[in-house]
């Protein structure tokens, strides 16, 4: 089905729903997200308690465990095995009644985890209804939430594009996605489900492992890819090493393949051992994602907020099957904790598709006479004196021109998150730079094709396409423009809620820190970063350079043609359903502007749970006020 025509059968459905709320069924797909956040999580108690794996790193351990079941039971020698990745995610349970999605929890401590159900209603592997008809009564499905790695680097990019830490890893970062209160936040990170196992007091119509996973997959499911069924443990030991081999291919973690009797008549013979791990399963772990090659050097770089970011230079050593020969060290505060010093051998990890880290050194292999890294105490580039601000791991060059600083200024202007300037990147900003012909920002809008043509390595063409790449820019909206300025602290979704609010950069830049706070979303830091970057002198000369270029300083998202097209809301206090970022942006695609004070000019005042002294003022200025219910009528959201 088209994307469009889902959307327009996916309104109709919402349309019905609130028309005739007693027809909405849990399973609806308008079901899948919506929740409004929780304040926190609560406790869930597993009927059946979730269980561990024992681990083994080698076929001998394999054979050890065979030789300790076929004890208990001879059987197994001839019930076959089934093999299957393990999963490196989040373990959930998901409770089915009649059929029907109830609960979903995280393992916790194996007894009591946390009810996630909003959350995982929005991954959509998981069926809010089973299809079918072979399923019990009652039954739990459990399985692993995981973090595609594709999704994964591309949260990270957009992180990092915002100024935020990228996260660590995969397997982390599901469980946290998972824990969220806001399941709108679980949604945006496109986490996905693998079932492996089914619970149920009442007889499933299957004898067997392999069975297991067919059935979830006509239940609805989807399981892991690369499953095997062997005949002998030997059998095992080749497709281990295949599977191994086969790893780095993946779009998800895994950290080694579970082997698993075949026969589940079996499973309940041989029991667990203690509360924690079944004796019919056990992982055979892969060799850990880990290197150890020798630190070359420390070097330093200078991001655009004057922050010195430490990267080691390493021996190039094979991770995970790609070649690492740089890493990062995070910041200055871990060298010095962990006592990293030049020369000392250290473990490099990579996991999934984040950058290369340093873990740590490897002391028994330190060379006599390394030395303590001593952290620069003048910036590398420029040489103006580091500051170390007091509770903060990094630490700073303060000069706002300090060329490190300033070039990871322009790239970051130009980049495709920013202005989006085609075919301004690093290496062609530091030679226009060297050039003298690129100093800040505003000097790219005097660029003419005659000086750039002189350059190295810039045809006729090159020199063109990027004078009409920066023209282009000009139109780009506001949004855009003050993430690209690289103020402190706002990042591409803080730059967009300034822009969105205020509409204009001359009414952002007359706004006091106060004014600029009050907005959703915009904290205090924020807010005073903000005002703070328009108070200084040499900022505000440079958006009037800008502003003389005719670069753009509106948001323009209004649409023209629209239900709201050429009118101006203001939203006050907390809307029943609607988040402030969904109110507003239904009021931009229909047309409209939303913005932070009321004045004569404005349409209407959306008030909302305990409103401020914006509805006192537009009571005084009369200016209409509506509900949410009232918007959504205006908007056509709802007829
Ligand atoms: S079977 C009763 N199969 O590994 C079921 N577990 O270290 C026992 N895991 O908590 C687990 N992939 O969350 C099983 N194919 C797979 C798995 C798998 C990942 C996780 C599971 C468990 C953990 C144990």
């Amino acid at each position: 089905m088209a994307d469009a025509e889902y959307d327009r059968l996916f309104r109709e459905l919402q349309q019905l729903e609130a028309k005739n709320p007693d027809l909405r069924t849990p399973d609806s797909p308008t079901q899948r997200v919506g929740a409004e956040p929780a304040s926190a999580l609560t406790k869930y108690r597993h009927r059946v308690p979730m269980l561990s794996l024992a681990n083994a790193f080698d076929d001998g351990e394999l054979e050890a465990w065979q030789t300790r079941i076929a004890k208990i039971s001879p059987e197994v020698l001839s019930a076959g095995y089934q093999l299957e990745l393990k999963i490196d995610g989040a373990a959930i349970n998901l409770t089915y009644e009649d059929g029907i999605l109830t609960v979903a929890a995280t393992r916790g401590n194996g007894t009591v985890g946390d009810d996630v159900t909003a959350n995982v209603r929005t991954i959509p592997d998981v069926p809010l209804r089973l299809q079918g008809t072979a399923w019990t009564p009652v039954l739990e499905v459990r399985g692993e939430a995981y973090f595609p790695l594709d999704n994964f680097a591309r949260l990270n990019e957009r992180r990092e594009a915002n100024g935020e830490e990228p996260f660590a890893n995969p397997r982390n970062s599901a469980a946290g996605s998972l824990r969220q209160l806001d399941s709108r936040v679980t949604r945006s990170r496109g986490l996905r489900f693998f079932a492996f196992h089914i619970e149920s007091a009442y007889p499933i119509p299957v004898a067997t492992q392999h069975e297991v996973l067919d059935l979830l997959t006509s239940w609805g499911f989807d399981v892991a890819p690369h499953r095997h069924r062997v005949a002998s443990l030997e059998d095992a030991f080749a497709i281990v090493a295949e599977l191994e081999a086969l790893v780095p291919t993946l779009n998800f973690e895994s950290d080694g393949i579970v082997i698993k009797v075949d026969r589940l008549a079996l499973h309940e013979t041989l029991g667990v051992v203690g509360v924690r791990e079944p004796r019919w399963a056990i992982a055979r772990k892969f060799a850990p994602e880990i290197a150890v090659t020798k630190l070359l050097d420390i070097r330093v770089n200078v991001g655009r907020t004057g922050a010195l970011n430490p990267y080691a230079v390493l021996e190039p050593v094979e991770v995970s099957g790609v070649t690492v020969s740089k890493a990062t060290l995070h910041n200055m505060n871990l060298v010095e904790v962990k006592d990293i010093r030049v020369g000392d051998h250290v473990e490099v990890m990579r996991a999934g598709e984040v950058i290369p880290q340093v873990l740590g050194p490897v002391i028994e292999k330190r060379v006599q006479g390394a030395k303590r890294y001593k952290p620069p105490t003048s910036c590398p580039v420029c040489g103006t004196e580091v500051e170390h601000p007091e509770g903060e791991v990094a630490c700073y060059c303060p000069n706002a021109s300090c060329p490190g600083r300033v070039l990871e200024g322009i790239t970051h202007y130009a980049s495709r998150g920013a202005l989006d300037i085609r075919g301004l990147g690093e290496q062609r900003v530091a030679q226009l730079h060297e050039a003298g012909l690129v100093r800040d920002v505003g000097d790219l809008y005097g660029l003419t094709t005659e000086p750039l043509e002189a350059l190295d390595g810039f045809a006729k063409k090159a020199a063109e396409q990027l004078v009409e790449a920066v023209a282009a820019s000009k139109a780009q909206p506001l949004s855009r423009l003050l993430f690209g300025l690289g103020i402190r602290h706002v990042g591409a979704e803080g730059a967009r809620v300034l822009a969105r609010t205020h509409g204009d950069l001359d009414t952002l830049m007359a706004a006091s820190a106060e004014e600029i706070g009050a907005i959703d979303g915009i904290g205090p830091v924020i807010a005073e970063a903000v005002a703070h970057f328009f108070e200084e002198p040499k900022n505000r000369e440079l958006i009037e350079r800008l502003r003389s270029h005719g670069v753009s300083f509106h948001e323009s998202t209004t649409t023209s043609g629209g239900a709201l097209s050429g009118q101006t809301y203001v939203i006050t206090g907390t809307l029943p359903n609607l988040s402030r970022t969904r109110a507003v942006a239904l009021i931009e695609t229909a047309g409209g502007r939303v913005t932070s004070s009321i004045s004569k000019n404005t349409t209407a005042l959306i008030v909302g749970e305990a409103p401020g002294s914006k509805l006192d003022r537009a009571k005084a200025l009369g200016v209409e006020q509506l509900d949410e219910a009232g918007l959504l009528r205006r908007v056509g959201d709802v007829t």
